[in-house]
């Protein structure tokens, strides 16, 4: 992996996350993984940002509400038993760096450590949050999502900094 700019990647957006999936690690004391499948990338206010969208139920959620930083980190295939367990285990009661053996490397704009394993990872800090308004809802099959009515939280993160492998970057840059 190599640091590039945002502007530099190749990736699928309607699949990078949806079949990759990816872990969103939050918290600064106790840095913790989670796996992400839902997401996007744009722009927004002028600045690239990544966006994630977690559940008040997550452990994740209060990292990132007592620091709103993180990173987002797509591993390779080989590694989707790590990314079933970070999907499945909560931070709470697991050291799931400890149970993976996935390795934390310093932010170097963040203070939240990204996955050493990664082959692309996002250095984000949250510039706004947004909550999901059922009340806004339009198609009712999306309510059918949410029996416990912990509706999503958007953290939209600035892309502060980027690293990426060779696949993730258009062959030009
Ligand atoms: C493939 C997959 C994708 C997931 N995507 C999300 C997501 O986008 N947002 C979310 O809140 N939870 C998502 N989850 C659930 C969390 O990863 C799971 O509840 C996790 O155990 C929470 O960890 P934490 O309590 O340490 O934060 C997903 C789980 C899996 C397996």
């Amino acid at each position: 992996m190599r640091r590039v700019q945002p502007d530099e990647l190749s990736l699928k957006p309607f699949t990078v996350l949806d079949r990759e999936w990816a872990l969103l690690v939050a918290g600064r004391e106790r840095p913790n993984p989670m796996t992400v499948s839902w997401g996007g990338f744009g722009t927004l206010w002028n600045r690239p940002v990544a966006t994630v969208y977690v559940r008040p139920t997550r452990f994740t959620f209060s990292l990132l509400e007592t620091w709103p930083e993180f990173t987002l980190n797509v591993l390779g295939a080989r590694h989707r038993k790590a990314l079933d367990l970070c999907g499945t285990r909560s931070g709470r009661d697991t050291d799931k760096w400890r149970e993976t053996g996935l390795t934390q490397l310093a932010g170097e704009t963040v203070g939240v450590p990204r996955v050493a394993e990664a082959e692309l990872a996002l250095e984000c800090r949250v510039l706004a949050t947004l909550d999901l308004d059922p009340a806004r809802f339009l198609d009712p099959a999306i309510e059918k999502l949410y029996p416990r009515a912990d509706y999503h939280r958007a953290f939209l993160g600035e892309v502060l900094a980027t690293w990426a492998a060779d696949r993730f970057l258009a062959p030009s840059a």
